[in-house]
């Protein structure tokens, strides 16, 4: 096991908002945490990055407490946060430059990943120029190069259309088993998560608490027709349950 939290509760004012959340990922798996808009997926992510403190309960990085620390995890913002002044390689580079890296050093470095995440010809262009998924390819390569070894994705693919959307996901998983990340990643779409993940943890209620988590059976383990798990129909439902239990 590599990330850790454990018993996160958090309000703000007198409002609970996450109520007792556990979560874990091993290595080189990819979790997705799924829960309808506005339930606390982001403020969760806020508390394991350490830009957030939680009430109480703790988040551990292989065994060590870094609980309200930052700089330990790679982690993109749910809005892609592009700096539009500057040139996508000085974009990648920022985490690098950021840890005192030279800038020369840094746009070498940075430019070494280009080909790795189909970039290669937009070095020096300026976010503008991008389609929106070179930019989310742009904004994960610089996420990457945080250089942690797990990466916390806040609704990465949300505002693709669906054509692109389908690409940048098959191509982030494959850029993944590349290089051995280890990936939490938030949505609100069911079939996203179940396309996607190795497991998943249902948020439900309010406050929020863990009401589900689902093993897909792994991402290799999936229908090659559709890339869905096998079960697909009765995960969903069963996840549909969970966002509404009034339903049933
Ligand atoms: N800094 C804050 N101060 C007060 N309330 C906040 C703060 N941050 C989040 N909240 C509230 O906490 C709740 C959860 O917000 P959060 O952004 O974590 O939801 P989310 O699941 O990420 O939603 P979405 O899917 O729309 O991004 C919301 O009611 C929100 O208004
Ligand atoms: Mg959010």
């Amino acid at each position: 096991m590599i990330l850790r939290a454990e018993s996160i509760s958090k309000s703000f004012s007198d409002k609970k908002v996450l109520d007792d959340i556990s979560v874990s990922l091993s290595e080189g798996e990819l979790v997705c945490i799924l829960g309808v808009s506005g339930i606390g997926k982001t403020t969760l992510f806020n508390i394991l990055s350490g830009l957030l403190m939680p009430d109480s309960g703790r988040v551990i990085l292989k065994g060590e407490d870094i609980t309200g620390s930052t700089g330990h995890l790679s982690y993109m913002l749910q809005k892609d946060l592009l700096l539009e002044h500057k040139k996508v390689i000085d974009n990648v580079a920022l985490p690098l430059v950021l840890k005192g890296m030279g800038k020369k050093e840094a746009r070498q470095k940075a430019f070494e990943y280009f080909e790795k995440f189909s970039l290669t010809g937009t070095e020096y262009k300026y976010p503008a120029q991008l389609s929106g998924g070179m930019r989310q390819r742009a904004s994960l390569l610089r996420t990457y190069m945080c250089g942690d070894e797990v990466a916390l994705l806040d609704e990465p693919f949300s505002a693709l259309d669906v054509r692109t959307r389908d690409s940048v996901r098959k191509w982030y998983l494959d850029v993944m088993d590349n290089i051995r990340l280890s990936t939490l990643f938030i949505t609100h779409d069911i079939d996203e998560a179940l396309l996607i993940s190795d497991r998943i943890y249902v948020l439900g209620g309010t406050p929020a608490v863990i009401m589900d988590e689902i093993d897909t059976g792994g991402r290799k383990n999936r229908d090659p027709e559709t890339g869905y798990p096998e079960d697909h129909t009765k995960l969903r439902q069963r996840i549909l349950e969970c966002f509404d239990p009034a339903s049933t």
